[in-house]
């Protein structure tokens, strides 16, 4: 028998100054879809930002409905417009902030496990890693590469 260790690492800044020009500008665009979403029951607004490979941003929001798992969060919104719109471009990076009344939340906002599946099938499908930037009001984490967020990814391909 023999324990084995995953680990994980990511970068943290303390403000949006701190990142590089184009995560700035995802950052921004992420913050400002929270505008977008249409959350009448959780009133929590998520809103992200994808990059693609062409250099295009597509926005999501989540996006709620009375029949609640009907609903879908922001990062599956943006991706899968993305997608849509861009079917033969990678995506290389995804932003994604929440809170209240358009406040952000302290602590950055993290995806759910199974937006963290649909990246990881974005990144497989792309063969490259996918960078995930969580925007909070005091601190910004970023991971380079999906699997720094979901581990034993499952991958059929
Ligand atoms: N939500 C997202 O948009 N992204 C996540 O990763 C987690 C949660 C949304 C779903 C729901 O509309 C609201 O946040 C509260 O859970």
């Amino acid at each position: 028998m023999t324990e084995k260790e995953i680990r994980t690492s990511f970068i943290e800044y303390q403000s949006l100054d701190e990142l590089n020009a184009e995560d700035r500008e995802l950052a921004s665009e992420a913050i400002a879809a929270m505008g977008c979403a249409y959350a009448p029951y959780s009133h929590f607004h998520v809103g992200a930002a994808v990059r693609m490979s062409n250099g295009q941003i597509v926005r999501g929001a989540n996006q709620e409905n009375a029949a609640f798992p009907s609903g879908l969060c922001a990062e599956r919104t943006a991706m899968f417009a993305a997608s849509a719109k861009y079917p033969d471009k990678d995506m290389r990076s995804i932003a994604l902030a929440g809170g209240v009344h358009g406040r952000l939340t302290d602590r950055p906002a993290t995806p759910c496990g199974a937006c963290r599946q649909v990246m990881a099938q974005y990144q497989t499908k792309a063969g490259k890693p996918m960078s995930v930037i969580m925007i909070g009001a005091s601190r910004i984490w970023k991971f380079n590469r999906v699997d720094d967020i979901l581990p034993l990814i499952f991958d059929s391909i």
